[in-house]
């Protein structure tokens, strides 16, 4: 993610995967519901995750087969170039997340409550999470919780809103922990979680997500819910697995350790930039596309020497 600590020392082309491999795609082809993605965890078999802040790019993920996009309030990060999550504006995401949807109607499109959207009152995380849904055409919401959201939680799902609750490190606390961090280190923080996780199961919930936690503790809150259990960087055990696209794509100048760049499009992008920069400085743009009608030039021409006689 962008605003986590730069590696200063960062210099593109050190230490690099190679380039991957093609692989054969497999468009989501029919529209993802929360049926599809639990009879995919019933079938035990793992579902993609990745966020998607823009219609283009969203379409690009239908089409790999990722079923489910979350537009992260990391829009702030890698969209705004803001300092912390803690400082997207409600409208752009919700603006942001109907945009993916229609880039990616077949996905199930996660709408992310930024800081503050649900923190006052029920009655304005209630109204604001029917926002994403009403306006976004979010598939649900999610939100960074713990046990005092219970009755949030309980509340958006009775109004029929499927909610994520995000569990573990939750960056919208950053600033209380002095920066990000990690959960779920002692057994006396994995048991918190386990018992978070089923609060909001009880409390209706439609996934948990749990984010930085180690894999032992990840894999007993997976035995202890029965809805799914999406995984940022908390081990293989989770149903689904989500991280930022902008790190896959190496975009971003730090990744956390569990979202290696997959690609270096970040050098793509500067080289066409740099190319495109070449051409100008050359006025080198090959053949123009457009002409003027039969004879109009002469005549243009035409005017401008009697303009200036
Ligand atoms: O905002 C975000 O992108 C996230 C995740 C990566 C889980 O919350």
């Amino acid at each position: 993610m962008a605003n986590q600590t730069p590696d200063m020392n960062f210099s593109p082309g050190a230490d690099r995967a190679p380039a991957p491999a093609q692989i054969e795609l497999q468009p989501i082809e029919r529209p993802v519901t929360i049926r599809t993605l639990q009879r995919m965890v019933d079938a035990g078999e793992p579902f993609a995750c990745l966020t998607a802040y823009d219609a283009l790019t969203a379409g690009h993920m239908q089409a790999a087969g990722v079923p489910v996009l979350l537009v992260g309030d990391t829009a702030a990060e890698v969209i705004l170039g803001l300092p912390g999550t803690i400082h997207a504006p409600l409208e752009f995401l919700i603006t942001l997340t109907a945009a993916v949807k229609r880039g990616a109607p077949n996905c199930w499109v996660i709408g992310d409550m930024p800081f503050m959207s649900y923190q006052v009152s029920l009655e304005e995380g209630l109204r604001n999470a029917g926002r994403f849904l009403v306006e976004g055409h979010a598939d649900a919401v999610k939100l960074e919780v713990d046990l005092g959201h219970t009755e949030l939680v309980r509340r958006m799902a009775h109004a029929g809103v499927p909610v994520i609750a995000h569990i573990g490190s939750k960056p919208q606390q950053a600033r209380r922990h002095g920066g990000y961090y990690s959960d779920g280190r002692t057994v006396d923080a994995a048991e918190r979680l386990i018992e978070e996780a089923q609060a909001f199961e009880s409390a209706g919930a439609s996934m948990i997500l749990v984010e930085a936690v180690p894999s032992e503790v990840a894999a007993h809150i997976v035995k202890s819910v029965r809805i799914p259990v999406i995984g940022c960087g908390a081990g293989p055990e989770c149903h689904g697995q989500i991280v930022v696209t902008h790190d896959l794509l190496g975009l971003t100048d730090w990744q956390p350790p569990f979202a290696q760049p997959i690609d270096h499009i970040g050098d793509a992008v500067r080289q066409v930039a740099a190319h495109w920069a070449s051409r100008v400085s050359r006025r080198a743009h090959g053949e123009h596309p457009y002409r003027m009608s039969e004879g109009e030039a002469e005549r243009l021409d035409g005017r401008d020497e009697s303009r200036n006689e």
